[in-house]
């Protein structure tokens, strides 16, 4: 395996295993540890040779060269072991552009007020069955709510909510042994366990799901308005004037399908969790969304006014960015820092790294969602990269902004989540999102008082 040697080696490696016992136990603490070894920092997982970006510019330097620096690495070598070789998030620079330029008019600005629409149903569906004192596994109903949303925009009603259990399971199943998964090398990852069963029944399961739609909806011939149509329905003009294949059109759907929902789904979760622990800011948002929402259901029209709420968003997305660590393959030996990194290295970047750095944000462990106040001076460029930078930034960025603030906005609007009592711990659970292990909070309505 190509070994950069003059990078920096984080310390307290053991034999064999390296630094895997941190990383696997720990590894938020681990890598909020990094920046203080040097601006590059090599560390062993088991069998993998990793170069961590500790510096905000050498990480928007690697994100912008996606040429040099491309996907692969361990995350994405699992990533195609569902998502296939031409899924938007995974496939390799030499496929990129055009499949993204296939994908953007599914995002064009002229989309979203009926995104919007029937993101708000969903959203209403799944709050307005909760009922009063009731005990929320928050995670959870984050999920249905995020699901739910994705499976009415990519193919509007397709796969019903009595349907969508299955997939939701087989989601679940995927990204659960994900993390761990990662760090397994050959044959280890094939051996016939429970736990590699599962997974290869999840991912063969999830795949037939949505390859049965396409197929359904390519018969057709109809447009429906949602995502999916606008994937069937692009050429690239730009290029071939082609349109997608099926494989590419399943790739893209299930990388949409998993690329949308967790990550949406781990945000809201945090907030709720975050403004339960801020009563002051939770009391300010209350008059917020009391005074812009009619009837306390947030609309794509109350989007602008919705200004508080948009920061508490981003102030989660930076404390507990959902999309923590991502890796990348070298193509070419190439230079970043003081250091060559040969061909073959592999690179990670961690928009949480990056979001925890003592030099880039005044006390950086604080929820303080008005450090993204205008007024106040803004943290440097480059210090926030929740959806990364870059030809590969998040295609959805504005899907899952508009998504979680409508969510909300609405859930507050109506609902007041208070911790249990004796469950305020709340650990993070490691999965290709960061998300809540467990968190149980009791829904109370709000009277307007509150
Ligand atoms: C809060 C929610 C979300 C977060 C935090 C998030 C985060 C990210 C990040 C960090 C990346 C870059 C990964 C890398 O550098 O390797 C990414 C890429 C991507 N995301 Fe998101 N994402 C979110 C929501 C969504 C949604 C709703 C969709 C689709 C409906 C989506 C689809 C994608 C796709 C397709 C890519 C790959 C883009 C490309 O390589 O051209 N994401 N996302």
């Amino acid at each position: 395996m190509t070994s950069p040697r003059s990078v920096p080696v984080a310390p307290k490696a053991l034999p064999l295993v390296g630094h895997l016992i941190p990383m696997l136990r720990n590894p938020l603490e681990f890598i909020n540890s990094l920046p203080a070894h040097g601006e590059l920092v090599r560390i062993q997982v088991g069998p993998f040779t990793l170069v961590m970006i500790c510096d905000p510019e050498l990480t928007r330097q690697a994100l912008v060269d996606d040429r040099v620096f491309d996907k692969g690495g361990p995350i994405f070598d699992r990533v195609r072991e569902v998502v296939g070789d031409d899924g938007l998030a995974s496939c390799p620079y030499s496929t990129h552009r055009r499949l993204r330029r296939l994908a953007q008019p599914a995002f064009h600005p002229a989309r979203f007020p009926g995104y919007a629409k029937a993101m708000s149903t969903c959203i209403e569906d799944v709050t307005g069955s909760w009922h009063a004192g009731q005990i929320l596994d928050v995670p959870t109903e984050m999920m249905t709510i995020t699901s739910r949303i994705t499976a009415a925009t990519l193919f509007s009603g397709a796969l019903p909510p009595g349907e969508l259990g299955p997939v939701l399971d087989d989601v679940k199943t995927f990204f659960d042994g994900f993390y761990q998964r990662m760090f397994m090398v050959p044959p280890l990852d094939r051996l016939p366990t429970s736990g590699n069963r599962s997974h290869v029944r999840a991912r063969t399961r999830l795949r037939a799901a949505f390859d049965q739609i396409i197929a359904r909806r390519r018969a057709e011939g109809v447009d429906h308005d949602d995502l999916l149509s606008a994937l069937l329905a692009a050429h690239d003009a730009g290029g071939d004037g082609h349109g997608m294949t099926d494989a590419e059109i399943s790739d893209t759907v299930v990388t949409f399908f998993l690329a949308g929902t967790e990550t949406t789904a781990a945000l809201l979760a945090w907030a709720l969790d975050l403004l339960a622990r801020h009563p002051g800011i939770e009391r300010r948002l209350h008059a917020e969304v009391d005074a812009v929402l009619d009837g306390g259901r947030a609309t794509h029209a109350d989007l602008p006014r919705l200004e508080l709420t948009h920061r508490i968003i981003t102030e989660t997305l930076r404390l507990r960015p959902p999309g923590w660590i991502f890796t990348r393959t070298v193509t070419a030996d190439t230079r970043l820092g003081g250091h060559l990194l040969p061909a073959g290295s592999s690179v990670v970047y961690s928009p949480y790294l990056i979001h925890h750095r003592q030099d880039l944000y005044d006390d950086p462990e604080a929820f303080d969602p008005d450090r993204w106040d205008p007024k106040r001076p803004q943290p440097p460029r480059h210090a926030l990269l929740p959806f990364a930078s870059g030809a590969r930034k998040c295609i959805g960025d504005t899907f899952g902004m508009t998504e979680a603030v409508l969510a909300l906005a609405t859930i507050t609007a109506r609902w007041r989540l208070e911790h249990r009592p004796g469950h305020q711990r709340v650990r993070p659970a490691l999965g290709l999102a960061l998300r809540p292990r467990s968190l149980d909070m009791r829904a109370e309505p709000r009277g307007r008082a509150d």
